[in-house]
């Protein structure tokens, strides 16, 4: 696949993959894809670990878990359906959710995008998230699911302890990779009229849909 708004459009979360393992070659490409990102000052303080120890995914998991049964599945059971989807597609999306929290250490390869910044200021995001997003379409790319996780996080000093990140080093993204079960579909996202404004502050703009 290497048409990019394919790629782009076809991006989604893909929460439930196969245990086969995914070629080194290939997690190499998506490593270079996320290093030739857009950074600050190109000080490319960015730092990838790639993990494949089982004992270490399924540590970082008891927390990714404990996340999902304390914060995020209560959540969830009380939201309504985001812009652009059903409340079908959302009750799938859920599923898959929970589908994901279940088997996190079971995805074949992590890469842990981490920043070497000691105090994560709103720069920071903005130097290692285009890296994930290009590590995210690279993957698609490539015919490899993935998702951009974060949940760990909210337990992020136990989950950080358990991947041994150094001090001074932090975590900003869990991408768990492997080889997806289903098709990759378009993603799901409300009219773009309804979020982009021209000139003023909440002056419509009727921006064609198509193309
Ligand atoms: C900041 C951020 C954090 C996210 N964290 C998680 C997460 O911890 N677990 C998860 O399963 N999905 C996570 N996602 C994926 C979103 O749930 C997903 O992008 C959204 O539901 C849209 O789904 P789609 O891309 O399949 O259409 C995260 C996405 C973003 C941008």
């Amino acid at each position: 696949m290497t048409d990019i708004f394919e790629i782009l459009h076809t991006t989604r979360a893909m929460r439930r993959l196969k245990p086969d393992p995914v070629p080194d070659a290939l997690i190499a490409r998506i490593l270079r894809a996320g290093a030739s990102a857009a950074n600050g000052g190109n000080t490319q303080r960015w730092r990838f670990l790639v993990v494949k120890d089982p004992a270490i995914k399924q540590a970082v998991q008891a927390w990714y878990k404990r996340a999902y049964d304390e914060v995020i599945g209560p959540r969830y059971a009380g939201s309504a359906p985001p812009p652009g989807t059903t409340a079908e597609r959302y009750a799938r999306q859920h599923a898959a959710v929970e589908y994901l929290t279940e088997r996190f250490h079971e995805a074949p390869v992590w890469i842990v995008a981490c920043l070497a910044e000691e105090k994560p200021t709103r720069w920071s995001g903005a130097s290692i998230y285009p890296a994930v997003q290009n590590m995210l379409l690279a993957a698609r790319a490539l015919g490899l699911g993935a998702t951009l996780t974060t949940r760990h996080l909210l337990y992020e000093r136990e989950a950080e302890a358990a991947l041994g990140l150094p001090p001074g080093v932090h975590s900003y993204a869990i991408l768990p990779i492997g080889y997806p079960m289903g098709r990759f579909g378009p993603v799901g996202r409300g009219p773009l009229r309804d979020i982009t404004f021209l000139d003023r502050w909440g002056e419509q703009w009727d921006i064609p849909e198509e193309g």
